[in-house]
């Protein structure tokens, strides 16, 4: 079986899609420098720690790797504004590293985590893949920056001298765990809506609604949300078809359905059998009123299509994972 570098392996996402990559028979290593993520979600044995600035840490750990799963990356909205000098240093400058090793090594195919932030506050939802880029935060700047590099190095079939392919996954709001696996969400500040909704509803102090003047069905955000095991599978499906020999692709990774910051708080109550209290708040800087997938092209080229992310399934998984792991 294909041997894969995961890149942040020990993060919400990585930690979920390794477990997938690993009961489909793929050997895998990964390197993370555990600055956000946790050391138990990896086995050791696969674990090297290791920031991705460090070329030749990651030169020697790409050793007969076949294809990267590249996660590494800081991802609140909110830090990226008050530091940008850090996001740039390292989710591109991390990034640019990572290629530096593979061009090295001669490992030419990677998955990249990309984002619905690349889109900013879309023109007009679903959005399409080939919606303008319009980032409104430097995280959203970040990833927007890799994929133009992403694009280069296929065009000029640079790593290694030889064709260099990708696929971009743009993800929308990734939610819900993975109960075998004992893996979930588990952000320290925690911003995110629905471990903060669990939160609200166990300790009574209530969540704030960032915004209800929207224009939405009850004036609170429409986000896309895409349960973490959903995800992981377009992640394999992705590396199936770089290692099958497939071309270069960005695809959105959402359901095509959106619901409201309050429905999502109703679901939770019917979930959890508690009373989720809340306040009415401002809008929060660099919130888009609404966030919803044209999803068609990874179903129509990959043939992923979800199939845990009913609103429902994804809050009873989460709030499994919530109640065994509180923060
Ligand atoms: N929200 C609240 N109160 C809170 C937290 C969140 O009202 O305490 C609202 C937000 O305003 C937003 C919705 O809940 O409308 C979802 O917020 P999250 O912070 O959970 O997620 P975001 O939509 O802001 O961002 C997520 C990822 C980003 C990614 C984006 C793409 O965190 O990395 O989805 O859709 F870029």
């Amino acid at each position: 079986m294909p041997k894969i570098l995961v890149t942040g392996g020990a993060g919400y996402i990585g930690s979920i899609t390794i477990h997938h990559l690993m009961r489909r028979g793929f050997e895998v290593v990964v390197v993370d420098d555990l600055s956000r993520g946790h050391r138990e979600n990896v086995n050791p044995s696969q674990l090297t720690v290791a920031r991705l600035q460090d070329t030749d840490a990651v030169t020697k750990v790409l050793a007969g790797v076949d294809a990267v799963v590249h996660f590494a990356a800081y991802i609140a909205v909110g830090e990226s504004v008050r530091k940008p000098e850090l996001y740039f240093s390292n989710n591109v400058g991390g990034t640019v590293s990572l290629f530096e090793a593979m061009a090295r090594a001669g490992v030419n195919k990677l998955v990249f985590s990309s984002t619905a932030a690349v889109y900013g506050n879309p023109e007009r939802v679903p959005i399409p893949e080939d919606a303008r880029f319009d980032p409104v935060s430097p995280y959203g700047e970040s990833k927007a920056m890799v994929e133009k590099i992403l694009e280069s190095l296929d065009r000029n079939h640079s790593i290694a001298g030889s064709a260099f392919r990708y696929v971009a996954l743009r993800y929308f709001n990734a939610c819900g765990a993975e109960p075998d696996a004992g893996l979930g969400e588990r952000h320290e500040p925690e911003t995110h809506l629905i471990p903060l909704l669990f939160r609200a509803a166990v300790s009574g102090k209530p969540i704030q609604i960032f915004g209800s003047d929207y224009p939405t069905p009850d004036g609170t955000c429409t986000r896309d949300y895409i349960h973490v095991g959903d995800l992981a599978a377009a992640h394999v499906a992705a590396l199936d078809h770089l290692l099958a020999g497939g071309a270069s692709h960005c695809f959105n990774v959402g359901t095509g359905k959106g619901y409201t910051v309050m429905e999502v708080l109703r679901a939770t109550e019917q979930v959890t059998g508690l009373k989720v209290p809340f306040e009415m708040a401002l809008r929060r800087d660099g919130d888009a009123a609404e966030l919803v997938a044209d999803a068609a092209k990874l179903r129509s080229t990959l043939a992923w299509k979800p199939e845990r992310s009913d609103l429902h399934a994804i809050l009873t998984d989460a709030w499994n994972y919530f109640q065994k792991h509180p923060a």
